[in-house]
């Protein structure tokens, strides 16, 4: 007998994504977007994702099954994200893998959403370090995790941002320089014809008396607004490329240089990069340079594995079913806002 197979499901915000995984490999994934749906509201709209949800439940389920040519009597257990979220995406994803679990008759895991964006990096490159640091930028988060072992020991949180998340910075300006959302990728487009030095936004937290590890975005994302409004109202075209370039590298800037100071402070050789902003080529290229500078291990999981997928959390769901976890009631709730 094989390895228990888990199928893990996420739908904490705008992504319907199941994933399939075995023994710590990743067998197929699949996910449906409803990012168009939100895009002329500039945000995603959470009653349009809850229904996006519901709509793409069971073919999501389906094509994953499909690509790993398994069927759902294949399926040991099912795990499936609780929180944190937005609450009507997570119930249908909750009610879905409930349905699942129940009528195949295997056990049902929750899992933190968090801990599957650190997770997607054990599919592509193995088991995780103890210890390891870890800095999640998403659309959502922006935190920096000193991580064990990911189902024994609890995640130790240094920090995390006091107002904006980046990816929730970059959506916004982007934004105000009339780029098309979601507005990481579009900065990362229109800042590679600028440049990066081309306007000195400010590198927010980084003072001698500020917490070392605290993030804060917002008043980026204020100077931002500003810049272009002075372009604005003195009838100049906003220079985007220059604008884009500029507030990327303010941005990498400021997370690179807080996790490696992380790294140092707690003797880590290991830093691990996941979430929607780490698909960012300036988030990474600094990131490696700074890495290799400290001679610390740096790990990025591929692009389709950063942004919010099943795979990551069935690759949870896999190391707790590995580890003879209890598996939760067919109670089991969501935790919209969920601690970590
Ligand atoms: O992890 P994710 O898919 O969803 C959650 O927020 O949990 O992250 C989405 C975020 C969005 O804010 C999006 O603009 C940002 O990741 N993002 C990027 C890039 N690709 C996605 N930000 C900067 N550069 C990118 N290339
Ligand atoms: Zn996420």
């Amino acid at each position: 007998m094989g390895a228990p197979v888990v199928l893990g499901i996420e739908s904490s915000c705008d992504e319907t994504g199941v994933g399939i995984v075995s023994g710590g490999r990743l067998l197929a994934h699949a996910v449906a977007s409803s990012m168009d749906e939100h895009a002329r509201f500039g945000g995603v709209v959470p009653e349009i994702a809850a229904r996006a949800h519901l709509h793409a439940f069971n073919p999501v389920v389906r094509e994953a099954l499909d690509r790993a040519g398994l069927r759902m009597r294949d399926v040991d257990a099912v795990a499936v994200t609780t929180g944190p979220g937005l609450s009507g995406a997570l119930q249908v994803g909750l009610a879905g893998a409930k349905t699942l679990a129940y009528a195949a008759g295997v056990p049902l895991y929750g899992v933190h959403h968090l801990a599957g964006h650190v997770a997607a990096d054990t599919l592509e490159h193995g088991p995780l370090p103890d210890p390891c640091m870890v800095l999640i930028v998403s659309g959502g988060h922006t935190s920096l995790l000193l991580v064990r072992d990911l189902v024994r020991d609890p995640i130790l949180h240094l920090g995390d941002t006091v107002d904006d998340a980046a990816g929730e910075c970059f959506d916004k300006v982007a934004r105000v320089l009339g780029l098309p959302y979601p507005g990481g990728p579009a900065i990362d487009r229109a800042a590679r014809a600028g440049n990066p030095c081309a306007v000195a936004f400010p590198r927010p937290l980084t003072g001698p008396r500020d917490d070392p590890y605290a993030f804060s975005f917002s008043g980026l994302k204020t100077a931002a607004a500003r810049w272009a409004e002075r372009h604005r109202q003195s009838g100049e075209e906003i220079p985007v490329a220059d604008g884009a370039a500029s507030l990327q590298e303010a941005v990498a800037d400021v997370l690179t240089r807080k996790a490696l100071a992380a790294c140092r402070a707690y003797e880590v050789r290991t830093l691990v990069v996941v979430g929607g902003v780490a698909a960012n080529s300036r988030v990474r290229a600094l990131a490696e340079e700074r890495c290799a500078a400290a001679r610390v291990e740096l790990r990025v999981p591929p692009l389709t594995l950063c942004t919010d997928n099943g795979a990551m959390i069935a690759a949870v769901g896999d190391l707790l079913v590995r580890a003879g976890a209890r598996p939760a009631q067919l109670d089991l709730s969501i935790d919209p806002s969920a601690p970590l």
